[in-house]
């Protein structure tokens, strides 16, 4: 069973002084998806924005807003960034000791749940929480900046994460060094939803977001 491709710009990589207007330019340039980078300064070394920026975004678009927390502990924070407009919100499968406490936590918000899993993180982590998942987020560097070098050793776990997850309805998420020359390789691997920050907010022009998200979503199809 193949999951539609989306493609999830991660805002990270815009201009955090016009992010309404990088939101409705990306969206118009072609995203399915927008990804949100949440940093606390304590899970990951670098601090972005939290629910309340999230709230003034949601007015300016439609599409699904993919909220990647990054933060411990991470289960005060999940009803306000639901009430903030998030339609998927994300975990780290190592920001706490519940995981299947904040998957539950998540879907009874009414949203749909992810997890997501630090590249030196074994995919066996999962294995208990399949039901409970709509998102299994594989990082592909390690999480807390833009612009990182693909780490090559994900592939092969992308491809145990996919034939873990079998038929069930949970797309599978690459997030980190996304560029039309790595998408193939995770998009062979059977991933379907793909986070770019750096190689799609080049450029700074809705002509150029147009041509960085077309060429990842063509690089993906042929794959
Ligand atoms: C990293 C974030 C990513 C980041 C990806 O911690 O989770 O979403 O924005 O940036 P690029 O695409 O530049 O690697
Ligand atoms: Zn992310």
């Amino acid at each position: 069973m193949t999951r539609p491709l989306a493609i999830a710009p991660s805002i990270l990589a815009s201009d955090f002084s016009k992010l309404g207007q990088e939101v409705r330019d990306v969206v118009e340039a072609g995203a399915d998806w927008i990804h949100l980078d949440v940093m606390d300064g304590h899970f990951v070394p670098n601090i972005t924005f939290g629910p309340d920026v999230i709230a003034k975004l949601r007015p300016h678009t439609d599409r699904i807003f993919d909220t990647h927390l990054m933060i411990a502990p991470c289960d005060p924070y999940l009803e306000a960034f639901a009430r903030a407009g998030s339609d998927i919100i994300t975990v780290h499968a190592e920001a706490g000791p519940h995981l299947d406490r904040s998957l539950q936590a998540i879907r009874n918000l009414g949203k749909k749940a992810g997890v997501s899993l630090n590249p030196s993180t074994p995919e066996s982590v999962i294995e208990y929480v399949l039901d409970r998942l709509d998102l299994v987020l594989v990082m592909t560097v390690n999480p807390g900046f833009g612009g990182q070098k693909f780490i090559h050793a994900m592939v092969e776990k992308t491809r145990r994460i996919k034939a873990m997850i079998g038929d069930r309805p949970i797309d599978l998420q690459i997030d980190g060094g996304v560029t039309p020359d790595t998408a193939p390789l995770v998009a062979a691997a059977g991933a379907n939803v793909l986070v770019a920050g750096s190689a799609i907010f080049k450029g700074e022009t809705i002509e150029s977001y147009k041509t960085n998200i077309s060429a990842i979503r063509q690089a993906a199809e042929n794959a």
